[in-house]
Protein backbone atom coordinates (compact mmCIF):
# COMPACT_ATOMS: atom_id res chain seq x y z
CA UNK A 1 0.00 0.00 0.00
CA UNK A 2 1.50 3.15 -1.22
CA UNK A 3 1.24 6.79 0.20
CA UNK A 4 -2.49 8.10 -1.45
CA UNK A 5 -4.70 9.96 0.46
CA UNK A 6 -8.07 10.37 1.49
CA UNK A 7 -10.55 12.67 2.58
CA UNK A 8 -13.49 11.65 4.68
CA UNK A 9 -16.88 13.81 4.19
CA UNK A 10 -18.85 12.92 6.87
CA UNK A 11 -22.95 14.00 5.28
CA UNK A 12 -26.54 12.69 5.53
CA UNK A 13 -25.53 9.94 3.10
CA UNK A 14 -22.55 8.91 5.93
CA UNK A 15 -18.96 8.87 5.38
CA UNK A 16 -17.38 9.50 1.79
CA UNK A 17 -13.96 8.78 1.00
CA UNK A 18 -12.40 10.16 -1.97
CA UNK A 19 -9.47 8.59 -3.14
CA UNK A 20 -6.58 9.99 -5.32
CA UNK A 21 -6.63 6.02 -6.40
CA UNK A 22 -8.89 3.90 -8.51
CA UNK A 23 -10.68 1.37 -7.66
CA UNK A 24 -8.35 -1.14 -8.74
CA UNK A 25 -6.97 -0.17 -5.29
CA UNK A 26 -9.86 -2.04 -3.48
CA UNK A 27 -9.46 -5.71 -5.25
CA UNK A 28 -5.26 -5.13 -3.93
CA UNK A 29 -6.61 -4.43 -0.70
CA UNK A 30 -9.09 -6.79 -0.41
CA UNK A 31 -6.58 -9.69 0.50
CA UNK A 32 -4.26 -7.26 2.02
CA UNK A 33 -3.39 -8.30 5.60
CA UNK A 34 -4.43 -5.76 7.84
CA UNK A 35 -1.38 -3.05 8.02
CA UNK A 36 -2.21 -1.11 11.36
CA UNK A 37 -2.03 2.08 9.05
CA UNK A 38 -5.32 4.13 9.11
CA UNK A 39 -5.31 5.59 5.86
CA UNK A 40 -5.86 3.32 2.66
CA UNK A 41 -6.43 3.96 -1.06
CA UNK A 42 -9.85 2.75 -1.36
CA UNK A 43 -12.69 4.03 -3.78
CA UNK A 44 -15.84 5.09 -2.18
CA UNK A 45 -16.41 2.14 -0.42
CA UNK A 46 -19.69 3.50 1.43
CA UNK A 47 -21.23 3.91 -1.88
CA UNK A 48 -20.35 0.28 -2.79
CA UNK A 49 -21.66 -0.98 0.29
CA UNK A 50 -25.38 0.17 -0.55
CA UNK A 51 -25.07 -1.21 -3.89
CA UNK A 52 -24.53 -4.40 -2.45
CA UNK A 53 -26.96 -4.26 0.47
CA UNK A 54 -29.87 -6.47 0.26
CA UNK A 55 -33.16 -7.53 2.34
CA UNK A 56 -31.94 -10.31 4.84
CA UNK A 57 -33.83 -12.94 3.25
CA UNK A 58 -35.66 -14.17 7.10
CA UNK A 59 -36.96 -12.17 9.38
CA UNK A 60 -34.55 -13.73 11.81
CA UNK A 61 -31.53 -15.24 12.13
CA UNK A 62 -32.06 -18.63 14.01
CA UNK A 63 -29.80 -20.80 12.73
CA UNK A 64 -26.88 -21.58 10.11
CA UNK A 65 -29.51 -23.35 8.29
CA UNK A 66 -31.68 -20.51 7.70
CA UNK A 67 -29.90 -19.40 5.48
CA UNK A 68 -29.45 -20.87 1.30
CA UNK A 69 -26.46 -20.99 -0.82
CA UNK A 70 -26.64 -17.41 -2.75
CA UNK A 71 -27.64 -16.02 0.31
CA UNK A 72 -24.60 -17.17 2.27
CA UNK A 73 -22.66 -15.66 -0.86
CA UNK A 74 -24.37 -12.87 -0.87
CA UNK A 75 -23.57 -12.23 2.63
CA UNK A 76 -20.36 -12.81 3.07
CA UNK A 77 -19.59 -10.46 -0.06
CA UNK A 78 -20.93 -7.89 2.10
CA UNK A 79 -19.14 -8.82 4.94
CA UNK A 80 -15.98 -8.80 3.03
CA UNK A 81 -16.56 -5.03 2.23
CA UNK A 82 -17.63 -4.26 5.75
CA UNK A 83 -14.36 -5.94 7.13
CA UNK A 84 -12.17 -3.84 4.58
CA UNK A 85 -14.54 -0.41 5.71
CA UNK A 86 -13.58 -1.41 9.08
CA UNK A 87 -9.76 -0.89 8.33
CA UNK A 88 -10.44 2.92 7.88
CA UNK A 89 -10.00 5.21 10.69
CA UNK A 90 -13.25 6.81 10.03
CA UNK A 91 -15.89 3.96 10.62
CA UNK A 92 -18.93 5.42 11.09
CA UNK A 93 -22.05 4.69 9.13
CA UNK A 94 -25.84 5.62 8.95
CA UNK A 95 -27.36 2.66 7.66
CA UNK A 96 -29.05 1.84 11.68
CA UNK A 97 -29.85 5.60 12.38
CA UNK A 98 -32.70 5.47 14.44
CA UNK A 99 -32.52 1.98 15.11
CA UNK A 100 -32.62 0.27 18.79
CA UNK A 101 -30.27 -2.81 18.77
CA UNK A 102 -30.62 -4.63 22.32
CA UNK A 103 -27.95 -6.99 23.57
CA UNK A 104 -29.97 -9.47 25.68
CA UNK A 105 -26.82 -11.97 27.16
CA UNK A 106 -27.74 -14.49 29.74
CA UNK A 107 -23.89 -16.07 29.44
CA UNK A 108 -21.27 -14.84 29.25
CA UNK A 109 -19.29 -12.99 26.24
CA UNK A 110 -16.31 -11.22 24.94
CA UNK A 111 -16.21 -11.58 21.57
CA UNK A 112 -20.08 -11.97 20.58
CA UNK A 113 -21.38 -9.50 22.28
CA UNK A 114 -18.46 -6.84 22.07
CA UNK A 115 -18.67 -7.28 18.16
CA UNK A 116 -21.95 -6.70 18.09
CA UNK A 117 -21.77 -3.82 20.14
CA UNK A 118 -19.30 -2.00 18.15
CA UNK A 119 -20.78 -3.52 14.57
CA UNK A 120 -24.10 -1.73 15.71
CA UNK A 121 -22.66 1.31 16.71
CA UNK A 122 -20.18 1.36 13.16
CA UNK A 123 -23.56 1.36 11.61
CA UNK A 124 -25.28 4.21 13.53
CA UNK A 125 -27.51 2.35 15.82
CA UNK A 126 -28.58 2.85 19.32
CA UNK A 127 -27.37 -0.03 20.84
CA UNK A 128 -28.07 -1.20 25.24
CA UNK A 129 -26.25 -3.70 26.90
CA UNK A 130 -29.07 -5.47 28.77
CA UNK A 131 -27.80 -6.50 32.41
CA UNK A 132 -29.40 -9.98 32.57
CA UNK A 133 -29.26 -11.55 36.15
CA UNK A 134 -28.67 -14.71 34.88
CA UNK A 135 -29.07 -17.32 37.57
CA UNK A 136 -31.99 -15.76 39.61
CA UNK A 137 -35.23 -16.88 37.82
CA UNK A 138 -36.69 -20.37 36.26
CA UNK A 139 -35.63 -20.27 32.33
CA UNK A 140 -38.97 -20.26 30.88
CA UNK A 141 -40.95 -17.62 32.96
CA UNK A 142 -38.15 -15.24 32.69
CA UNK A 143 -37.86 -15.35 29.01
CA UNK A 144 -41.93 -15.05 28.53
CA UNK A 145 -41.34 -11.96 31.11
CA UNK A 146 -38.22 -10.43 29.59
CA UNK A 147 -39.63 -11.30 26.25
CA UNK A 148 -42.73 -8.79 27.28
CA UNK A 149 -40.62 -6.02 28.44
CA UNK A 150 -38.59 -5.82 25.36
CA UNK A 151 -41.80 -5.77 23.20
CA UNK A 152 -42.92 -2.43 25.28
CA UNK A 153 -39.52 -0.90 24.94
CA UNK A 154 -39.76 -1.52 20.78
CA UNK A 155 -36.38 -2.51 20.14
CA UNK A 156 -35.57 -3.05 16.22
CA UNK A 157 -32.80 -5.85 16.82
CA UNK A 158 -32.82 -8.54 19.40
CA UNK A 159 -29.10 -9.97 19.79
CA UNK A 160 -30.26 -12.80 22.44
CA UNK A 161 -27.83 -15.53 24.23
CA UNK A 162 -29.19 -17.71 26.23
CA UNK A 163 -28.28 -21.60 27.82
CA UNK A 164 -31.35 -22.68 27.14
CA UNK A 165 -31.41 -24.55 23.75
CA UNK A 166 -34.02 -22.96 21.56
CA UNK A 167 -34.55 -19.50 24.01
CA UNK A 168 -33.57 -17.25 20.55
CA UNK A 169 -36.53 -18.97 18.60
CA UNK A 170 -39.36 -18.55 21.58
CA UNK A 171 -38.04 -15.44 22.14
CA UNK A 172 -38.69 -14.85 18.20
CA UNK A 173 -42.39 -15.99 18.96
CA UNK A 174 -42.47 -13.82 21.47
CA UNK A 175 -41.25 -10.41 19.83
CA UNK A 176 -41.87 -8.28 17.26
CA UNK A 177 -38.68 -7.03 16.20
CA UNK A 178 -35.57 -8.97 13.82
CA UNK A 179 -33.53 -11.48 16.91
CA UNK A 180 -30.66 -12.70 15.96
CA UNK A 181 -29.25 -16.41 18.14
CA UNK A 182 -25.94 -14.71 19.62
CA UNK A 183 -25.73 -18.68 20.94
CA UNK A 184 -28.64 -20.78 22.75
CA UNK A 185 -27.33 -23.83 24.93
CA UNK A 186 -25.71 -26.47 22.82
CA UNK A 187 -28.17 -25.64 20.07
CA UNK A 188 -26.59 -23.06 17.22
CA UNK A 189 -24.50 -19.89 17.08
CA UNK A 190 -25.43 -19.21 13.75
CA UNK A 191 -23.19 -15.97 13.53
CA UNK A 192 -19.92 -17.82 14.79
CA UNK A 193 -20.46 -19.90 11.57
CA UNK A 194 -20.75 -17.50 9.12
CA UNK A 195 -18.16 -15.53 10.07
CA UNK A 196 -15.85 -18.65 10.67
CA UNK A 197 -16.35 -19.16 6.91
CA UNK A 198 -15.67 -15.47 6.11
CA UNK A 199 -12.37 -16.11 7.68
CA UNK A 200 -12.22 -19.12 5.32
CA UNK A 201 -13.44 -17.60 1.79
CA UNK A 202 -10.29 -14.83 2.98
CA UNK A 203 -7.51 -17.24 3.54
CA UNK A 204 -8.00 -19.77 1.18
CA UNK A 205 -10.63 -17.84 -1.74
CA UNK A 206 -14.06 -17.54 -1.92
CA UNK A 207 -14.70 -21.05 -3.44
CA UNK A 208 -14.27 -23.26 0.07
CA UNK A 209 -15.94 -26.18 -1.82
CA UNK A 210 -12.74 -28.22 -1.76
CA UNK A 211 -11.49 -27.77 1.87
CA UNK A 212 -11.73 -30.56 4.22
CA UNK A 213 -11.96 -29.09 7.94
CA UNK A 214 -11.64 -31.18 11.27
CA UNK A 215 -14.13 -29.89 13.87
CA UNK A 216 -12.04 -31.28 16.91
CA UNK A 217 -12.72 -31.60 20.87
CA UNK A 218 -16.03 -30.80 23.01
CA UNK A 219 -18.45 -31.44 20.04
CA UNK A 220 -20.88 -32.69 22.72
CA UNK A 221 -21.62 -29.41 24.06
CA UNK A 222 -20.64 -27.44 21.13
CA UNK A 223 -22.82 -25.08 19.34
CA UNK A 224 -20.36 -23.83 17.49
CA UNK A 225 -19.74 -27.05 15.61
CA UNK A 226 -23.57 -27.88 15.06
CA UNK A 227 -23.27 -24.31 13.23
CA UNK A 228 -20.33 -25.17 12.03
CA UNK A 229 -21.16 -28.39 10.46
CA UNK A 230 -24.61 -27.46 8.88
CA UNK A 231 -22.96 -24.61 7.25
CA UNK A 232 -19.84 -25.80 5.83
CA UNK A 233 -21.18 -28.90 4.62
CA UNK A 234 -24.09 -26.78 2.88
CA UNK A 235 -21.01 -25.22 1.24
CA UNK A 236 -19.29 -28.25 0.09
CA UNK A 237 -16.50 -29.05 2.46
CA UNK A 238 -16.06 -32.23 3.58
CA UNK A 239 -16.26 -31.78 7.44
CA UNK A 240 -15.02 -34.39 10.17
CA UNK A 241 -15.95 -34.63 14.07
CA UNK A 242 -12.90 -35.95 16.30
CA UNK A 243 -12.96 -36.06 20.12
CA UNK A 244 -13.29 -38.51 22.43
CA UNK A 245 -15.95 -41.23 22.86
CA UNK A 246 -17.12 -38.89 25.64
CA UNK A 247 -17.44 -35.96 24.12
CA UNK A 248 -19.27 -37.07 20.77
CA UNK A 249 -22.87 -36.88 20.97
CA UNK A 250 -24.94 -39.75 20.25
CA UNK A 251 -26.38 -38.83 17.30
CA UNK A 252 -23.09 -37.48 15.44
CA UNK A 253 -23.28 -40.65 12.98
CA UNK A 254 -26.61 -38.58 11.78
CA UNK A 255 -24.50 -35.60 11.07
CA UNK A 256 -23.06 -37.39 7.51
CA UNK A 257 -19.58 -36.41 8.90
CA UNK A 258 -16.98 -39.13 9.13
CA UNK A 259 -16.20 -39.70 13.33
CA UNK A 260 -12.88 -40.34 14.96
CA UNK A 261 -11.88 -40.83 18.45
CA UNK A 262 -7.89 -40.72 17.04
CA UNK A 263 -6.46 -37.00 16.98
CA UNK A 264 -3.55 -37.84 14.56
CA UNK A 265 -6.01 -40.01 12.37
CA UNK A 266 -9.03 -37.39 12.22
CA UNK A 267 -6.96 -34.30 11.22
CA UNK A 268 -4.60 -36.40 8.95
CA UNK A 269 -4.68 -34.84 5.70
CA UNK A 270 -6.77 -31.74 6.53
CA UNK A 271 -6.99 -28.20 5.06
CA UNK A 272 -8.55 -27.37 7.98
CA UNK A 273 -8.72 -27.74 12.03
CA UNK A 274 -10.94 -26.34 13.96
CA UNK A 275 -10.32 -26.66 17.75
CA UNK A 276 -13.01 -26.34 19.98
CA UNK A 277 -13.35 -24.71 23.53
CA UNK A 278 -13.99 -27.69 26.63
CA UNK A 279 -17.75 -26.42 27.72
CA UNK A 280 -17.16 -26.95 31.14
CA UNK A 281 -20.44 -24.90 32.11
CA UNK A 282 -22.50 -27.51 30.32
CA UNK A 283 -20.96 -30.56 31.83
CA UNK A 284 -22.35 -32.82 34.50
CA UNK A 285 -19.55 -34.86 35.90
CA UNK A 286 -16.05 -35.35 34.64
CA UNK A 287 -16.08 -36.17 30.73
CA UNK A 288 -12.15 -36.18 30.66
CA UNK A 289 -9.67 -37.24 33.12
CA UNK A 290 -8.12 -34.43 33.51
CA UNK A 291 -6.61 -31.16 32.07
CA UNK A 292 -3.70 -32.53 31.24
CA UNK A 293 -4.48 -35.85 29.84
CA UNK A 294 -7.02 -34.18 27.75
CA UNK A 295 -3.63 -32.02 26.27
CA UNK A 296 -1.86 -35.16 25.92
CA UNK A 297 -4.39 -36.54 23.42
CA UNK A 298 -6.71 -34.29 22.55
CA UNK A 299 -4.60 -30.92 22.08
CA UNK A 300 -3.43 -29.23 19.40
CA UNK A 301 0.62 -29.52 18.85
CA UNK A 302 3.35 -28.87 16.20
CA UNK A 303 3.14 -32.57 16.90
CA UNK A 304 0.18 -33.33 15.41
CA UNK A 305 -0.52 -30.74 13.25
CA UNK A 306 2.67 -31.90 11.31
CA UNK A 307 0.13 -34.62 10.31
CA UNK A 308 -2.53 -32.16 8.80
CA UNK A 309 -2.10 -31.23 5.08
CA UNK A 310 0.66 -28.85 3.99
CA UNK A 311 -0.06 -24.91 4.60
CA UNK A 312 -2.66 -26.37 7.01
CA UNK A 313 -4.58 -23.52 8.79
CA UNK A 314 -5.65 -23.71 12.82
CA UNK A 315 -9.15 -22.17 13.97
CA UNK A 316 -10.70 -21.68 17.64
CA UNK A 317 -13.80 -19.52 18.27
CA UNK A 318 -12.54 -18.65 21.55
CA UNK A 319 -11.89 -18.37 24.41
CA UNK A 320 -9.09 -20.66 24.25
CA UNK A 321 -7.73 -22.26 26.77
CA UNK A 322 -4.14 -22.50 26.17
CA UNK A 323 -2.26 -25.33 27.14
CA UNK A 324 -5.92 -27.61 27.30
CA UNK A 325 -7.12 -27.33 23.83
CA UNK A 326 -3.94 -25.58 21.71
CA UNK A 327 -0.55 -24.98 22.49
CA UNK A 328 0.14 -21.52 22.64
CA UNK A 329 2.95 -21.50 19.78
CA UNK A 330 0.61 -23.08 17.55
CA UNK A 331 -2.15 -20.04 18.62
CA UNK A 332 0.10 -17.56 18.54
CA UNK A 333 1.12 -18.32 15.05
CA UNK A 334 0.45 -15.97 12.30
CA UNK A 335 1.57 -18.42 9.49
CA UNK A 336 -0.86 -21.22 10.97
CA UNK A 337 -3.41 -19.33 13.09
CA UNK A 338 -6.66 -17.68 11.58
CA UNK A 339 -8.12 -17.05 15.39
CA UNK A 340 -7.62 -13.18 15.27
CA UNK A 341 -8.79 -13.12 11.89
CA UNK A 342 -11.92 -14.78 13.15
CA UNK A 343 -12.46 -11.66 15.68
CA UNK A 344 -11.91 -9.11 12.97
CA UNK A 345 -14.17 -11.17 10.60
CA UNK A 346 -16.83 -11.12 13.87
CA UNK A 347 -17.19 -7.34 13.63
CA UNK A 348 -18.14 -7.24 9.78
CA UNK A 349 -19.96 -10.27 9.41
CA UNK A 350 -22.15 -9.03 12.10
CA UNK A 351 -22.54 -5.85 10.58
CA UNK A 352 -23.73 -7.30 7.23
CA UNK A 353 -26.41 -9.16 8.96
CA UNK A 354 -27.39 -5.95 11.04
CA UNK A 355 -27.32 -3.91 7.78
CA UNK A 356 -29.75 -6.25 5.55
CA UNK A 357 -31.80 -7.26 8.37
CA UNK A 358 -31.99 -3.22 8.57
CA UNK A 359 -32.66 -3.42 4.91
CA UNK A 360 -35.79 -5.96 5.07
CA UNK A 361 -37.37 -3.57 7.23
CA UNK A 362 -36.85 -0.67 5.20
CA UNK A 363 -38.44 -2.34 2.62
CA UNK A 364 -41.51 -3.33 5.11
CA UNK A 365 -40.90 -7.21 5.19
N1 LIG B 1 -16.86 -17.43 20.16
C1 LIG B 1 -17.66 -16.92 21.13
O1 LIG B 1 -18.90 -17.08 21.10
O2 LIG B 1 -17.00 -16.23 22.08
P1 LIG B 1 -17.67 -15.43 23.29
O3 LIG B 1 -18.26 -16.46 24.22
O4 LIG B 1 -16.56 -14.61 23.91
O5 LIG B 1 -18.76 -14.56 22.71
Amino acid sequence: MGGGRYLAVVGGGGVHLDSNNSSPALAEAHRAPYSGVPMTQMADVTETLRTRLFPFPRPHLLSASDLDRPDVDALLDLADLFLEFGRQSAKSLDLLRGRTLINLFFENSTRTQGSFEIAGKRLGADVVNMAVGASSVAKGETLIDTAATLVAMRPDLLVVRHWGSGAADLLARKVQCAVINAGDGQHEHPTQALLDLLTLRRAFGDDVSSLSVAICGDIQHSRVARSNVALLQAMGCEVRLVGPPTLLPSEAARWGAPVFTDMIEGISGVDVVMMLRLQRERMNGAFVPSTREYFRFWGLDGEKLAHAAPGAKVMHPGPMNRGVEIESSIADDPAVSLISDQVEAGVALRMAVLASLAERMEAGQ
